[in-house]
C-alpha cells in the first residue's frame, strides 16, 4: 500500500500501468477495491490510479471533511504524485467530489468521468434522511447502514448470480468506522450542486450509468447529458449502483472507448 500525507490524513491509494493517467475515486461507504476489475483492465493502456478518501478502506480519517475539502485533497494529492493531467473518474460520493474538483481545477484535468452520480444538491427530505442515518450509524453502527443499504447497491441479477460479491460488498461496508460514515453523510448533505457546472465545462465529459441503478438513476444520468449536450453517456446492463464492480469489462470498455 502507498500513501501520501495530506492535510493531517494519511490517504492510501494503489497505482499500475503505465501510460497517461487515471484517477479512480470510490463511492460511500466504500473503499478503491470498487475499482479493482476496472484498474486492472484499464492497466494495460494507463496509469491506474485508485485511492481510498479519508476515513475509508487504508485512509486516516484526519480532521474531517466536506466535498470541496476533499476536491482540494485530491488536488494535492495529484500535485504530490506529480499528476499535472489525468483523467478523473468519480462513483456517486466519489462523483461530487469530482464534480467539486471540475469546478476549481479544471485545468489539471484531460478529462471528467462521473459514474452512477447525480449533479443536484440534496433536497430538504434527501437532507433529513441524512440526519437519520447519522442517527442510525450512532446508535447502532456501521453494520446498520449497511444493513439499510445493501439492498439498493446492486442490480437483482447481480444479488442472484454473484452471491459472494454481495459478502464481500457488505464486509466492506461494515469495515467503514462510524465516524467515517458520519463525516461523509454530513458532507454529501451539505454538498453544493454541480448541475450547472456541466455545461461550462470544456474537458470531454462521460457518463456513466448502471442500468438498474436506484440510487443515482439513468434518467439522473441522462438530465446530466442533456446539461453537457457534448457529454457521451454509456448505460451499463445488468449493473446497479456499482457497475465498476458488477460489470468491470463493460465500464473499462466505455472508458478505454471514452479515453
Ligand atoms: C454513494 O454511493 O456514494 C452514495 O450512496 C451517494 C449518496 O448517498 O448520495
Amino acid at each position: 500500500m502507498k500513501q501520501v500525507s495530506i492535510a493531517g490524513a494519511n490517504w492510501a491509494y494503489s497505482e499500475q500501468g503505465s501510460g497517461k493517467p487515471v484517477v479512480l475515486v470510490h463511492g460511500f461507504p466504500l473503499d478503491r477495491r470498487l475499482w479493482s476489475g476496472v484498474a486492472s483492465e484499464l492497466a494495460s493502456t494507463y496509469h491506474v490510479i485508485s485511492v481510498d478518501l479519508p476515513g475509508f478502506g487504508q485512509s486516516t480519517l484526519g480532521p474531517g471533511f466536506t466535498i470541496q475539502s476533499l476536491a482540494d485533497g485530491l488536488a494535492e494529492f495529484g500535485r504530490q504524485l506529480h499528476l499535472t493531467k489525468f483523467a478523473l473518474a468519480g462513483l456517486s460520493m466519489g462523483g461530487y467530489v469530482v464534480e467539486a474538483f471540475a469546478s476549481k481545477y479544471e485545468s489539471m484535468l484531460s478529462s471528467l468521468i462521473l459514474v452512477d452520480t447525480k449533479a443536484e444538491a440534496d433536497n430538504p427530505q434527501q437532507k433529513q434522511g441524512r440526519d437519520k442515518m447519522i442517527e442510525l450509524v450512532r446508535t447502532s453502527g456501521s453494520k446498520a447502514v449497511a444493513d439499510d443499504m445493501l439492498g439498493k447497491m446492486l442490480s437483482p441479477e447481480t444479488i442472484r448470480q454473484s452471491p459472494q460479491m454481495v459478502r464481500d460488498l457488505r464486509m466492506m461496508m461494515e469495515a467503514v468506522p462510524p465516524k467515517t460514515i458520519e463525516t461523509a453523510l454530513a458532507a454529501m448533505r451539505d454538498r453544493n450542486e454541480y448541475l450547472s457546472l456541466l455545461p461550462k465545462l470544456t474537458v470531454p465529459l462521460l457518463i456513466i450509468v448502471g442500468q438498474d441503478d436506484v440510487i443515482a438513476p439513468p434518467t439522473l444520468a441522462q438530465a446530466m447529458q442533456q446539461a453537457a449536450p457534448k457529454a457521451k453517456l454509456a448505460i451499463i446492463p445488468t449493473a446497479g449502483h456499482l457497475a465498476p464492480l458488477e460489470q468491470p469489462k463493460s465500464v473499462a470498455a466505455a472508458i478505454r472507448d471514452f479515453l
